[in-house]
């Protein structure tokens, strides 16, 4: 497995591959844990070469957010891509990203970004489209895997693709979640205690909500679930629950198949944030999108 830090080194490998072989790329901020290993595995199985990317993106946190210490484990990394049969790593300084300082230009994808993480953690979907956009154009692959835990930015950065006409496809992959259901994440390295435990209020909300679906029109439904919720996992403080549809995060007409409505959640377990979503029947399928 080739290990890549500079644009130049990139650059070269890049050139060297063959022009009939497909690249799929795996955009991460390291710290891999098994879902990051389901986007890597499922690219080796479409394509002859896998590129992962490991880049913690500063201009996608907020001053008070995470960015020192986020946690970071390259060696570690390194180790379960070799595993995986990932064919090259990128993991480049800021420095070589952004070598100016952040990138002047703003993305915004209205009606798309304008709710959920896109709201409660403002600037952060510009970051992520800004490094998505510099990856793409970088790496030039044929296809790139993005997960579904984060249906907001999958969303946007196809939409990104498509409407920019990028020359690649967007595979979104499903989530994969620990064995008492909660969704993986870099972030759940920071969980301690009782934490940890408390941190199923994501799921167990969303799983709840899936099961009383067809009461959610009538009033009071969805508070009074939230309130037994609340109650039960004291140590969780809600960001945002919200119901939208899943092609257009708008609020749904009705809670419908039809509306292929998702359920999203954010909540904070101490200092740490974390995210979940659930359709309430199936996610929309992509050519719906
Ligand atoms: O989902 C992530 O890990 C990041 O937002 C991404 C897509 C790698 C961009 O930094």
């Amino acid at each position: 497995m080739k290990i890549l830090q500079s644009r130049s080194e990139l650059a070269l490998w890049r050139q060297k591959l063959s022009p009939a072989k497909k690249l799929g790329l795996v955009p991460t901020m390291g710290a891999l844990h098994a879902g990051h290993g389901s986007l890597v595995s499922q690219s080796v199985a479409d394509n002859e070469d896998t590129l992962v990317t490991i880049f913690v993106n500063p201009t996608q946190f907020g001053p008070d957010e995470d960015l020192d210490r986020y946690p970071r484990d390259l060696e570690g990394d390194l180790a379960l891509l070799a595993q995986l049969g990932a064919t090259a790593v990128f993991a480049p300084p800021v420095s070589e990203i952004y070598p100016q300082g952040p990138s002047h230009i703003t993305f915004a994808i209205h009606g798309l970004d304008d709710r959920l993480c896109g709201a409660s953690r403002p600037g952060h979907m510009n970051g992520v489209l800004q490094i998505v956009t510099i990856l793409f154009h970088l790496t030039r692959p044929d296809r790139a895997y993005f997960g579904l835990k984060d249906y907001q930015q999958y969303r946007i950065i196809q939409t990104l693709v498509e409407e920019l006409y990028f020359p690649l496809e967007i595979r979104p992959c499903p989530i994969v979640r620990e064995d008492d259901g909660l969704a993986m994440s870099s972030r759940n390295r920071y969980l301690e205690g009782a934490y940890r435990e408390q941190a199923l209020f994501l799921q167990d909300t969303l799983q709840r909500l899936r099961a009383a679906r067809e009461q959610l029109c009538q009033p009071g439904t969805l508070d009074t679930l939230l309130t037994a919720q609340q109650a039960r996992y004291p140590l969780a403080r809600l960001d945002y629950l919200e119901i939208l549809d899943g092609r257009t995060l708008s609020p749904p007409a009705a809670i419908t198949p039809e509306q292929a409505p998702v359920a999203f959640i954010a909540a904070y377990l101490g200092d740490t944030r974390l995210i979940d979503n659930l359709p309430l029947w199936d996610y929309p399928v992509v050519s719906d999108l």
